[in-house]
């Protein structure tokens, strides 16, 4: 896929009206329904200034949750525009619907340097069919199509695909750092590369070990998807997950790495328990060792100082996936020491969303890191190294 796409940048933005496509789908309080992480509002930030300081009118628009076309009070931006304002420390104005008479005179009437925002696009079934009538409103309320949901540009909707075919489209800054650091990362490495891949499922990550596998020189592979690399090399691993009829491909990738001279590194030592809970007692055995009654939950100490040892000497590092159960603190220890290890390195390091990223910030070491990056789904994809839709479609430098 080209990551060499236009930029706010490369466009004359002063006295036009933006139709801005943001990654607002922040994570609410069941109970409170509160923003309980507004770091994807945070990160639009940049582009949004950028755009209002340079005379521009912006129309922000995103979805939040997955309400399916239906009009679901509890996923109202109303939370979004409110936090957005507080950030930017101006007034954000809210349509009261997404393609209607309300978003339409509220466009028509904003002033450059004015910011407001569509009410929930999925509140249109539209939205996710891509409808083309659906993309020419959300259009006309513009001059110009940015899109800076990189956490969305894996999904070919009106609001992230459709409106390009009706407006000049470019990235903003977010997702242009989104496409450069991984876009570098993946097509032109500083080796040694490494990725480290994790989470519980094999079958979730098909895709990217086997791109991986035409690109790093070492992967490391934990949490619960390595029981299934361990099994597949007939090891006891006890109650641990296992996908059973992904241990064939668990072994050709197994062949594959070694015909490619890629280092595949597994755990060489578990964290077991019976149950997941903190209160569970724990021991740390060899991972060929599983005893029947015991699943592992995370990697072990010398797994842990392995892998280490790898992302140290490293010139770019990619991580995906935790390293065992991290929510409990019992399990946490080897996601710990692969963060802490990044953030300590001298590489470049990059992490590729959604699990990952929550554990970084959450052990506290977001800031060492070179790049977080917003998307699951979406850095997944990149990842895999497909094209994606929400990217193909910007112009292209
Ligand atoms: C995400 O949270 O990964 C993006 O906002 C995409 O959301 P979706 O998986 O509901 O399309």
């Amino acid at each position: 896929m080209n990551c060499n796409k236009k930029t706010v940048r490369d466009i004359d933005i002063r006295g036009k009206k933006v139709l801005l496509r943001c990654d607002f789908n922040v994570p609410l309080d069941k109970k409170t329904g509160e923003i309980t992480d507004d770091i994807r509002i945070a990160s639009s930030l940049p582009t949004i200034k950028y755009l209002l300081e340079g005379g521009a009118a912006v129309i922000a628009c995103s979805h939040l949750g997955r309400p399916g076309g239906e009009w679901v009070p509890g996923l109202s931006m109303k939370p979004v525009a409110k936090r957005l304002s507080e950030l930017l420390g101006r007034p954000v104005k809210l349509s009261k619907d997404v393609v209607g008479d309300d978003s339409r005179s509220l466009a028509a009437n904003l002033k450059p340097g004015e910011i407001m925002l569509l009410e929930n696009l999925r509140y249109h079934k539209e939205e996710e069919k891509n409808d083309p009538a659906f993309a020419k409103k959300l259009a006309e309320m513009a001059d110009i199509f940015v899109s800076d949901a990189f956490g969305t540009v894996h999904r070919a909707h009106a609001s992230t695909e459709g409106v390009s075919h009706f407006l000049p489209a470019v990235s903003g800054m977010l997702l242009d750092r989104e496409l450069t650091v991984l876009g570098g990362a993946l097509n032109n490495p500083k080796r040694p590369f490494v990725a480290i891949l994790g989470g519980s499922k094999v079958s979730d990550k098909l895709g990217v070990i086997n791109n991986l596998l035409e690109k790093a020189d070492t992967i490391l592979i934990g949490g619960g998807m390595a029981y299934t690399f361990l099994k597949s090399q007939g090891k006891e691993i006890g109650k641990s997950l296992c996908e059973l009829d992904r241990l064939d491909y668990a072994r050709e990738v197994i062949e594959k790495a070694s015909r490619k001279g890629v280092s595949l590194l597994l755990p060489v030592d578990s964290v077991i328990a019976s149950e997941i809970s903190d209160s569970a007692e724990s021991s740390v055995v060899s991972a060929d060792a599983i005893p029947e009654d015991k699943m592992g939950l995370d990697i072990g100490p010398m797994t842990a100082e392995i892998f280490a040892g790898s992302i140290k000497s490293a010139g770019t590092v990619i991580w995906n996936g935790p390293m065992g159960v991290f929510e409990y603190l019992a399990f946490a220890a080897g996601t710990v020491a692969v963060a802490k290890a990044m953030a300590e390195s001298e590489a470049i390091t990059i992490i590729g969303g959604g699990d990952s990223a929550a554990a970084v910030s959450k052990f506290g070491f977001e800031d060492k890191i070179t790049h977080i990056s917003t998307g699951g789904g979406a850095s997944l994809e990149f990842l895999e190294g497909i094209d994606l839709p929400g990217v193909v479609c910007l112009l292209d430098k």
